[in-house]
């Protein structure tokens, strides 16, 4: 007999569904097709070297000490280290404050489980993170997408969505947030409008998920100060990242937040896996204290504003000039969209992958069906010659659809 598991699976795995995008990666991620699809970091740049000369010192000097369980919160000396280092970027973060986790997205799964009751509303950038949405809907959340321009989120349409929410009966209690090289547009929210953010959380009395992967990867100027080092009551809960700035392989992530999060998501961490990866989090611990990963971080910047740099140009020159992206002052991404006269960008995807070049599409990014138009490019795996010969047949693609596009207008 067969076994019906949609029926056995639990109300609450009904909500877990995959998302659209992760289909495409079998197709995007053949090693024929120059890809700038996945948001991955560029492995030639691991610090292979530094790594096993760091692992081999651990195991010797301690083998015991590093492969045992460690708390749940997390190894004390990475916490101090991480600890401090919020402190010198604002926020007044004690150990207390820190608990290490499996990469930020497992932070933002213990989050969301903790926060969100199923059938809530919670407020999400438009565009939002796929795995960000993800984690919302599994709990049963309903992502209420506030739209972003240049600047980061639009907090005026923000505000009146919360009185639009309201006067239906509903109170959002937590808002999603990538403010530094979101992930998908590239966009950094300005300062002004964190303020207005805060000032809104404040009077609203909303959670705020601040996501900071990327903020580090920063090529010009600096980051805007961060919701949690304006934030003055405790509502802002932040996840940091080791995958873009050192390895995601060791999966070491950590949220700051105020004390009776950080102890909730403690015990909720205990029953989902009683503590992050103890080798990974001493060799993620000795390589911050050293300061080797500060001057690692300097030589990724480095890097990657390279391949930006020749991202942007290489659309400047081979792209039809209707098409616009964003230009990003740091992270993976830019954000491409098409005249409404193309096709959408999922038909030019599998014009894209005939040519043997990937992108994301936009939709997956949308809660609402939008972003038929758009489509996420990542310049941070890809070579600098491929990037280059990558966009200009996308840019030869393009001059085709849109000449395609014209006459059939001009045939009615
Ligand atoms: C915005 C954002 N948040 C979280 C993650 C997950 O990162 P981690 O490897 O720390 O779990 C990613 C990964 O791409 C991301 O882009």
């Amino acid at each position: 007999m067969s076994i019906g598991w949609q029926e056995l699976f639990a109300r609450r795995a009904r909500c877990i569904t995959g998302s659209q995008i992760r289909q495409y990666f079998s197709l995007t991620e053949k090693p024929e097709i120059i890809s700038f699809a996945g948001g991955f970091p560029e492995s030639r740049c691991f610090p292979g070297e530094e790594i096993s000369r760091v692992i081999t010192d651990l195991i010797t000097s301690d083998c015991r000490g590093t492969l045992q369980y460690t708390p749940t919160e997390g190894n004390w000396d990475l916490r101090t280290y991480l600890a401090g280092k919020m402190q010198r970027e604002g926020s007044p973060c004690g150990v207390e404050n820190i608990i290490i986790v499996d990469g930020s997205q497992q932070g933002l799964d213990l989050i969301c489980r903790l926060l969100i009751n199923p059938g809530e509303p919670v407020l999400v950038e438009e565009p939002a993170y796929i795995g960000g949405m993800g984690a919302i809907t599994s709990y049963g959340g309903i992502p209420v997408g506030i739209p972003m321009d240049s600047q980061g989120i639009m907090p005026d349409i923000m505000e009146k969505t919360l009185l639009k929410l309201r006067k239906q009966g509903q109170s959002p209690k937590v808002f999603y947030t990538v403010a530094n090289f979101h992930n998908p547009t590239g966009y950094t929210t300005s300062l002004e409008r964190r303020k207005i953010v805060m000032e809104l959380a404040r009077r609203y009395n909303l959670i705020i998920i601040e996501d900071n992967p990327y903020g580090e990867l920063c090529y010009e100027g600096e980051v805007p100060p961060s919701y949690i080092s304006l934030d003055r009551e405790g509502r802002v809960a932040y996840l940091g990242s080791y995958s873009k700035t050192f390895i995601p392989g060791i999966r070491i992530g950590w949220i700051a937040g105020a004390v009776p999060l950080i102890e909730k998501i403690c015990l909720a961490k205990q029953t989902a896996d009683l503590c992050s990866n103890s080798l990974g989090q001493r060799l993620a611990c000795h390589l911050s204290r050293e300061g080797y990963l500060d001057r690692h971080v300097k030589r990724l910047i480095g890097y990657y504003r390279r391949k930006r740099d020749a991202m942007l140009a290489a659309m400047e020159q081979y792209f039809p000039p209707e098409i616009k992206f964003s230009r990003p002052g740091g992270g993976f991404f830019t954000w491409v969209t098409f005249p409404r006269s193309y096709p959408p960008a999922r038909e030019l995807l599998m014009l894209a992958l005939e040519r043997k070049v990937a992108f994301v599409h936009g939709e997956g990014f949308f809660s609402n069906g939008g972003g038929t138009h758009c489509a996420r490019f990542s310049f941070s795996q890809a070579s600098l010659e491929d990037i280059d010969t990558g966009i200009r047949r996308l840019g030869e693609l393009f001059y085709e659809v849109r000449d395609q596009a014209g006459r059939q207008a001009a045939h009615g």
